[in-house]
């Protein structure tokens, strides 16, 4: 598979063209580029990295050391996401009364990396107001350019931030995040090419893993619209001291993913004050 991958860069075609075409040999030039992606990739460098690219929700999405290749188990997070909105238009919450939905819903993205969950939102719901955030500037840039390779820069608005600071004012329908959720102890069980490759800050949190999800979940309390949800990428390893974290919240959620591994975590922002309030504090004390 890396093999036939690393052709079909070298030789700019796709699959197709290269079994339609058996006969066909390499010059020069195109075995000494093959061969350097080869040895590339024999020391371990993902192929992501040395093409420069993956899909996630049909996009093809400029990746480079700077960004956390999307994983597929992330769409998850979208599909989450979208199954959220669609009952929210199509089905009143008993507290709304008479209220409609709004029409434009307010979404952003928390640790953007590539920006491909943000991106997957803007390209799903054309009316919302996405907006995106992360601390490396080097991936927001990544990110600002794949939104200019799908036409919808003017969609996004990306913002260097460290979580959600800044954001705290009750505004959005929807706080997503893949934030990085793997503990130090667990280094041993994360696969050398990832540990080695991709960029620390995406992947490890801190010594368990729930450091950015503990700053997280009061942040996201102090930014969603009362009755607004919160939609997570976690692993089977947290997944109880995340539902533990949100024992505040309303509706929460754990769903699985292809392999029945716990991998989203959503929750409902309490519509009651003090519900909030009680969050926030037994966050700081519990766990
Ligand atoms: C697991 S990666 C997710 C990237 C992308 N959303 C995805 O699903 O592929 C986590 C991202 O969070 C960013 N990040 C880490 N700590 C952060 C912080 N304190 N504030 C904002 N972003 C942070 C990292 O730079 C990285 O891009």
């Amino acid at each position: 598979m890396n093999a036939e991958l690393l052709l079909m860069f070298t030789l700019g075609c796709d699959r197709a063209y290269l079994y339609a075409h058996p006969e066909r040999e390499l010059t020069g030039d195109e075995q000494s580029r093959y061969e350097a992606a080869l040895a590339e990739r024999a020391r371990g460098v993902p192929a992501q990295y040395i093409t420069g690219h993956q899909e996630f929700w049909g996009m093809d999405l400029i990746v480079t050391p700077d960004v956390l290749i999307p994983r597929p188990e992330t769409e998850h997070v979208i599909e989450a996401v979208l199954e959220l909105q669609s009952s929210a238009c199509g089905v009143r919450h008993p507290e709304a009364g008479s209220r409609k939905p709004e029409a434009r819903s307010r979404a952003v993205d928390v640790g953007t990396g590539s920006g491909c969950i943000a991106l997957a939102l803007a390209k799903e719901l054309p009316d919302a107001d996405v907006h995106a955030t992360d601390i490396s500037a080097a991936a927001l840039e990544v990110a600002r350019a794949n939104a200019a390779r799908h036409q919808l820069e003017s969609r996004v608005q990306f913002h260097q931030a460290d979580l959600l600071a800044g954001f705290e004012d009750n505004s959005f329908d929807f706080i997503v995040s893949n934030p990085p959720y793997v503990g130090e102890s667990e280094t041993d069980q994360v696969q050398l090419e990832v540990r080695k490759f991709e960029p620390r800050n995406a992947v490890f949190a801190g010594s368990t893993g729930l450091e950015a999800i503990t700053r997280l979940i009061p942040q996201a309390c102090a930014a969603l619209k009362p009755g607004g949800w919160l939609v997570m990428e976690i692993s089977g390893t947290i997944a109880e001291e995340v539902k533990k974290l949100l024992r505040a919240w309303d509706d929460v959620q754990l769903r699985p993913d292809l392999q029945a591994i716990p991998r989203v975590a959503q929750a409902r922002k309490p519509r009651h004050p003090n519900a909030v309030r009680m969050g926030t504090a037994q966050k700081s004390t519990g766990r």
